[in-house]
């Protein structure tokens, strides 16, 4: 051993300088300046996120900036506001009322445009027709369906009369939405008929009456029609959304909020067990997501800015729904697949709309990569300037590639940390101020204090791996899981007393940039060597034949755990003899002897969640018990199993 405790991804790293075109348009510019407001922000945090709330509308002031500590904290305590007068009105009502908020496209080419002003109108009217089916203050809307302007419709006319939404994802089964709608006790759901998905019709309104078989906490279904495909309606519940809005009000005045009142509701999963719902204040989640989406990504009026993400997952509510049009953005929504139907859809859409900010997933902009430089060289993406990412670690390679073809060498690459339960994301690059290093995550957020620790909590030297922890409330931050107080506590802080635990282990290298190396249980020890998943992936993507891989830990009886990997192929790769035994040197050249696979699995296909991510809990299962035991409600494909433990069986790696 030589004293190295870096992981190989940081040693290789290297410092690439904000583009000058970018810095100027930036709202912080420059390290110096992006060093003194952080110093600031948690010297005195109180200063910090005053100033960020104050840029936001509220009906009465708050009492006090920050009280309290984890897990009973507050956030402007005593104030009241109102998300979505905050998200429309606030630009319906002033100068950008013609501005547009939503230019949205279905996945077969149907679009919609949506101005401020025309958003402000829907809304209200939406939120009179759920006062109309008796909702209430406080009680829970499932909201079950795709993107489109209706959905961001339904939610924010839930955030304007105070009711409590929950998304479901659109792609969840019948059972995984009952889950979702028993254990919110929602009382109202609405629905599309259908939803179109790489050219399918998913039947979307046939899953709701059959998750809706036998739950009696159900008073309404709005069903709204995309397709406009026959469906059957239950007689006295379910409603037609036209219908309603053809007779509704297009007056309703926002309900005053206190800012820590609950606002909205989403399921994750955890490692195991059930699906937590995580809680989100109103307020709080307001103030953050303004605040990260103002910073990260320097929004300003005349960007034309894409994220992809579903509005299924928190990310389309941090970025876009909530944090996006607080900042009066002019976003692009889209339905389906962004391959769909050719490849180049998402370049289409981006030469169509100029989009000068894409906000994606690394899946996405790794199956961007492996369809290759020559179908992204057919459009013109010169418009791009910044590209940012969340969910899973952005490799080098790919970061690399986005930045070099679609970027043109010259675009900001924004690789950010966040969790559903932070409701936004604690570390990011600072773009336009802070140096970029591929793979890395950037630096804390303002008024974020971050920190990694060893399992006593004791802070650990810079390029050390540790747990992630953050050490201060900040708005965002979940308040609950929703009917399990103790879960909430037991979860986030309990393991390191005084923090809230992330989950997630982490570097921070000497230039202060956090590096996450995966969840705490996705890093193998073996024979006291830590080693990371992520690490080893990136090392694995990075042979030219590799288009995906997983790396999992397998219980070793000498070694503690050994990795396996589990690799798809490019589509062009040829698949030669000895190739498992290849990819197995390779990691051992690229990283050490002590990280060579015991086993390499060439596969067609992986388990993944619904956003794109490898579910390597079931990998996990999959080599140890040949099958899936554990909940799978989050997978998008069901047969990925059976086909993955079938070429398992008949090519048995190395
Ligand atoms: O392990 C981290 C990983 O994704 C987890 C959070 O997942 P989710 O709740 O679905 O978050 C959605 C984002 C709002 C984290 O605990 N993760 C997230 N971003 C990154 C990441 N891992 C590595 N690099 C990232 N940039």
């Amino acid at each position: 051993m030589n004293g190295e405790t870096r992981p190989k991804l940081v040693q290789e790293s290297r410092k690439i300088p904000p583009p000058e075109g970018y810095v100027a348009k930036s709202y912080v510019r420059g390290r110096e300046a992006y060093e003194r407001m952080y110093r600031e922000s948690v010297e005195r945090p109180e200063a910090f996120w005053a100033g960020v709330a104050s840029e936001l509308e509220w009906m009465r002031p708050w009492e006090s900036v920050m009280e309290g500590d984890f897990p009973d904290f507050s956030f402007f305590r005593g104030g009241r506001l109102n998300v979505c007068a905050n998200c429309v009105d606030r630009h319906a009502l002033g100068p950008r009322r013609n501005k547009v908020a939503i230019f949205w496209e279905g996945e077969n080419g149907d679009r919609e445009v949506y101005t401020y002003l025309q958003l402000h109108r829907e809304v209200q009217k939406f939120a009179n027709v759920l006062k109309k089916l008796g909702i209430q203050k406080g009680d829970v809307v499932s909201v079950y369906m795709q993107n489109l302007p209706q959905t961001f419709i339904a939610l924010l006319a839930c955030l304007r009369i105070g009711a409590v939404y929950n998304t479901v994802f659109a792609g969840f089964s019948p059972e995984a939405l009952r889950e979702r709608i028993v254990d919110s006790k929602a009382k109202l759901v609405v629905c599309a008929d259908v939803s179109f998905r790489r050219g399918r019709t998913v039947p979307l309104k046939e899953n709701v009456d059959r998750a809706l078989e036998g739950v009696d906490t159900v008073r309404a279904v709005v069903v709204y029609r995309r397709g406009g495909v026959e469906i059957p309606m239950v007689e006295g519940r379910d409603y037609d959304w036209d219908h309603l809005m053809r007779e509704a009000s297009p007056d309703c005045p926002p309900e005053p909020m206190e800012a820590n009142e609950p606002g909205l509701l989403i399921y994750t999963s955890g490692t195991s067990g059930r699906p937590k719902g995580i809680v989100h204040a109103g307020g709080g989640f307001l103030v953050g997501t303004y605040a990260y989406t103002k910073y990260q990504l320097d929004l300003r009026d005349e960007d034309v800015y894409w994220n992809t993400a579903d509005i299924g997952w928190l990310t389309a509510h941090i970025f876009v729904l909530v944090g996006g049009l607080a900042c009066g953005a002019t976003t692009v929504l889209y339905e389906g697949a962004i391959d769909y139907p050719h490849p180049g859809r998402l370049y289409e859409m981006v030469e169509r709309y100029r989009v000068n900010k894409l906000f994606s997933a690394p899946t996405a902009y790794r199956m961007l990569l492996k369809y290759g430089e020559e179908v992204a060289r057919r459009y013109d993406l010169s418009s791009l300037e910044l590209f940012a990412s969340v969910g899973e670690p952005l490799n080098p390679e790919a970061w690399e590639w986005v930045h070099r073809v679609l970027g043109g060498g010259r675009a900001v690459i924004n690789n950010t940390w966040g969790q559903t339960e932070t409701g936004g994301t604690p570390l990011a690059s600072a773009p336009g101020a802070v140096e970029m290093k591929p793979g890395s995550c950037g630096v804390p957020f303002y008024g974020h204090h971050l920190d990694v620790v060893d399992a006593e909590g004791r802070p650990v030297p810079d390029n050390t791996p540790g747990f992630l922890v953050i050490r201060r409330p900040f708005p965002s931050l979940a308040r609950d899981i929703f009917g399990d107080r103790n879960r909430y506590v037991e979860t986030y802080f309990r393991p390191v007393p005084g923090t809230y635990f992330t989950g997630d282990s982490a570097v921070r290298d000497e230039d202060g940039h956090f590096w996450v190396l995966g969840r705490v249980d996705d890093v193998i020890n073996v024979s006291g060597h830590r080693i990371s998943t992520m690490e080893m992936e990136s090392a694995l993507i990075a042979h030219p034949k590799v288009a995906e891989a997983a790396v999992v830990g397998q219980p070793d009886p000498v070694k503690g755990s050994v990795p396996v990997a589990f690799v798809i192929l490019e589509s062009s790769a040829e698949r030669t003899p000895g190739l498992e035994t290849e990819l197995a040197e390779w990691v051992v050249k690229e990283i050490g002897s002590f990280a060579r696979p015991a086993a390499v699995h060439i596969v067609e296909t992986m388990p993944r969640t619904r956003s794109g991510k490898i579910i390597r809990r079931m990998l996990r299962e999959v080599l140890q018990e040949g099958t899936v035991r554990g909940d799978t409600t989050g997978l998008e494909d069901f047969d990925a199993i059976d086909r993955l433990v079938e070429s398992l069986r008949n090519k048995p790696g190395i």
